[in-house]
């Protein structure tokens, strides 16, 4: 590992060169088709995991992390006088649909109802709502929150618990 993040400006390109050569060489030394099949996946997952130690160690986790994915839509901007009944009360996103609560001013508290929990959400702890999670919102004062939807988690497997 050393080595290779000594290495200057060593990138995918050049691990996609070694990996050629590499098959190249497997597929002229390796007799059986089963075998050298071995030796070429064995090869592309040690270069995966080479290549993101590198980036890892050179720029953190963000090197890794996925880009968050866009909304498909966004509700209004709601505040504590104007957030509607029936998110006040049970409520749910649609199949395949995800919710991300996300708070602009102040903080509200988001009641999942099967199996209960609850979240105290803050401008810089947006909450996931998976999809057709009953769930409700409780204002706590001067607020101001939207809720941004999505096909897929919002903010990406690494994270899918929060
Ligand atoms: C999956 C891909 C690769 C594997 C498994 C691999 C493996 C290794 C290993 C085991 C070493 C010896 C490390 C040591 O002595 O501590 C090494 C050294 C090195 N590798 Fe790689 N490498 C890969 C890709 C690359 C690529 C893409 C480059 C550059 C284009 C590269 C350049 C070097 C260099 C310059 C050294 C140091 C050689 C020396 O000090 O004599 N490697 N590599």
């Amino acid at each position: 590992m050393l080595k290779h993040i000594a290495i200057t400006g060593l990138d995918n390109e050049h691990f996609d060169r070694w990996l050629v050569l590499w098959n190249q060489t497997v597929d002229a030394v390796v007799p059986n088709d089963a075998a050298a099949q071995v030796f070429r996946e064995a090869a592309s997952r040690i270069a995966d995991s080479l290549l993101t130690g590198i980036k890892v160690q050179r720029d953190g986790l963000r090197a890794v992390s996925k880009k968050p994915a866009a909304p498909y839509a966004s509700s209004p901007i709601f505040d504590q006088d104007n957030l509607p009944d029936a998110l006040r009360s049970h409520h749910s996103t649609k199949d395949g649909t995800w919710g991300l609560l996300r708070m602009l001013e102040g903080e509200v508290e988001l009641v999942f109802v099967d199996p209960p929990s609850s979240r105290t959400v803050t401008v810089d702890n947006p909450a996931p709502i998976p999809p057709q999670a009953l769930h409700f919102v409780k204002p706590d004062g001067p607020m101001k929150m939207q809720v941004e939807f999505y096909h897929n988690h919002p903010l990406g497997g690494d994270q899918a618990d929060n």
